[in-house]
């Protein structure tokens, strides 16, 4: 069974490593990663280790690793084709059974549909026609060079403007209902779907146009209408805008509930704004942010009830992925691209600086809900804080949070610590029972550990596999490296390989997950990557890191095909030595 890479990309995006492999094994957090008894060996300390931002997991115990499809092959038991078919089931995809190379044109002809119906909307809103959808976006304060950086458009006021054209551009009707473009009606007629709106083209984190969200010029409704899920979108799994906010600079992603307040972050300077437009995020949406080597995302919802509920949500799912979250607090505006029209970007800026840590939001969620001017308000409010606060693992942030919650309340800071620390120590107890319960569990004996690398320049080899987890983590690099860099350069012929899967689907347009690469490879060679990568620690300053990889994988290979060319001439030295030899023997008989 040859699946095409496009499927096993989806599937092993959508199959989150800690989700699966939590059904088996109990795992904690630690650091980065998390951690649990090794479900392939026998052992009393944790030695298993999950990466929810690689997606992988490795056993520093036995050697065992690899990605989500090997997992569940070792521990159901399963085939490759057996274990993908699991998977597919649990998340709702459908295995594709004919050849790859059909079900990767269909969604290459799906993505061109999505291309061409942009440009044509682009060009609608700068003729005559889009007259009102022009002058409604510049109304909004948008320039006119924002309107092109994204790409807005207009849909005709007409049934069946954008169905001539993409019929011309040889499209079938077919396609344009996957796509979510055109409508059938009940006697199985189709219509354009979106018309009489401004068009906001939703771009994929690879910049390709997957789907669209139109919104009206007026207030009716509804407001904005999005493409419905297709084979090629996503709405759970994308992100708005994450093509330009993959690339900016700084430490944070902006986190905004729609496309009006991104577009609007982005055009006041503020390059990491995203939005999960309109449904509350999820865990994968989560990853996406996380997995791109930023350390926090700072929530921007609208200041009302719904967006606060939102951010309460958003810190549930982001937090676990190790990202910091701050919550940002507006007033006199209903959402950023307000109060950027009010108030300017540099007071904006001050918003973000002042936002809150994820704990201090919480602590004020919780005191919202008491009166702290009563008595038996403010003990409750102390014990819900103490019982947030008792888990921060920093002793000088867990005092420096007590003295807030207690200024809060009006209580001393001595008893809101005391309060703090009792419950602590109530943890501790409660995690030392749980530990010496596994403790206890019977002894098997451990399976022989994965076997490891032989690298013929071991100087090389380890700049070799910081570079590939470089590129794993920081995808954007590889553009950089490909023009400095062949496969063929490599002293290790596995990682030289990956080096090249790497290269081919980028020459493809296509990024290549760390879960991809992983169901693509053997067992043993997952094992092995996932062995190397779960190793590597953490890149402060990536170009930097790479700068060295390149320099001395360069320089390393340049020594050996010297030393070869040398080599050579010895052998040919020693070959004409030898002829020689052979001519003066006969001419001496
Ligand atoms: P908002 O109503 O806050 O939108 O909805 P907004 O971006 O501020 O829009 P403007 O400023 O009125 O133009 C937030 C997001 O929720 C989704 C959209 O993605 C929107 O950007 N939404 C909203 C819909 O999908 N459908 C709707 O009818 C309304
Ligand atoms: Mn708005």
């Amino acid at each position: 069974m040859a699946l095409p890479e496009s499927f096993l990309q989806e599937l092993t995006a959508r199959c989150d490593i800690y989700d699966i492999v939590s059904r088996y094994v109990k795992l904690k957090k630690s650091g980065s990663n998390y951690f649990g008894l090794c479900p392939f060996h026998n052992e009393k300390t944790p030695s298993f280790s999950v990466s929810r931002d690689k997606q992988i997991y490795h056993c520093f115990g036995c050697g065992a690793g690899g990605g989500v499809i090997n997992f569940i092959m070792r521990m159901e038991n399963m085939t490759f084709p057996e274990a993908v078919r699991h998977l597919a089931a649990q998340v709702g995809m459908e295995v594709p059974e004919d050849t790859g190379a059909s079900y990767g044109e269909k969604r290459k002809r799906l993505i061109a549909l999505c291309t061409e119906s942009a440009r044509f909307y682009v060009e609608k809103l700068y003729s005559p026609e889009g007259k009102g959808g022009l002058s409604y976006l510049l109304g909004r304060g948008l320039s006119p060079a924002t309107l092109k950086h994204f790409g807005l458009g207009f849909a005709p006021d007409s049934w069946d403007s954008l169905i001539h054209a993409m019929t011309q551009k040889g499209f079938t009707k077919g396609e344009m209902l996957e796509c979510g473009l055109v409508v059938q009606n009940k006697s199985g007629g189709v219509y354009d779907r979106f018309r009489n709106r401004v068009m906001f083209p939703i771009i994929d984190i690879q910049g390709r146009v997957i789907a669209f969200g139109g919104r009206v010029m007026d207030d009716s409704m509804p407001k904005y209408l999005n493409s419905s899920d297709t084979p090629v979108f996503q709405k759970s799994q994308n992100l708005f805008a994450m093509n330009f906010a993959k690339k900016s600079k700084g430490d944070f992603f902006l986190l905004a509930e729609g496309y009006m307040d991104v577009i609007a972050l982005h055009q006041a300077g503020f390059q990491s704004a995203v939005a999960s437009l309109g449904t509350s995020l999820t865990k994968e949406q989560a990853r996406l942010m996380a997995s791109r080597g930023k350390e926090q995302v700072i929530i921007c919802y609208d200041s009302d009830e719904a967006g606060k509920k939102a951010a309460q949500r958003a810190i549930d799912l982001l937090t676990p992925t190790g990202l910091k979250v701050r919550v940002l607090r507006m007033s006199g505006a209903k959402d950023p691209d307000e109060y950027i029209r009010k108030n300017g970007p540099g007071a904006f800026r001050d918003l973000l600086e002042k936002s809150d840590s994820d704990i201090q939001y919480r602590l004020g969620e919780i005191a919202a809900r008491f009166d702290l001017e009563e008595t038996q308000d403010r003990v409750e409010f102390l014990q819900q804080a103490a019982l947030l606060l008792c888990a921060i693992p920093s002793a000088v942030e867990r005092e420096i949070f007590s003295r807030q919650a207690a200024e809060k309340a009006g209580v001393s800071p001595e008893s809101m610590l005391e309060e703090v620390e009792r419950q602590r120590k109530r943890r501790a107890r409660q995690a030392r029972v749980q530990q010496e319960r596994q403790a206890m569990q019977p002894a098997r004996a451990a399976q022989p550990a994965a076997r490891d690398l032989r690298y013929d320049n071991v100087r090389s080899a380890r700049r070799e596999e910081g570079l590939v987890a470089l590129l794993f983590s920081h995808g954007e690099l590889l553009d950089r490296v490909s023009s400095r860099l062949q496969p063929e350069q490599f002293s290790s012929p596995f990682l030289g390989k990956i080096y090249e899967l790497l290269l081919k689907r980028r020459q493809q347009g296509e990024e290549t997950s760390l879960g991809l690469c992983m169901s693509l490879l053997s067992p043993e060679e997952g094992e092995t990557l996932a062995k190397l990568v779960a190793k590597e620690p953490p890149v402060q300053n990536p170009q930097r890191a790479l700068e060295d990889y390149l320099s001395v994988i360069e320089m390393e290979y340049i020594k050996k095909k010297n030393q070869t060319e040398e080599q050579d001439d010895a052998a040919l030295l020693e070959l004409a030595q030898r002829r020689l030899r052979r001519q003066q023997e006969r001419g001496g008989m």
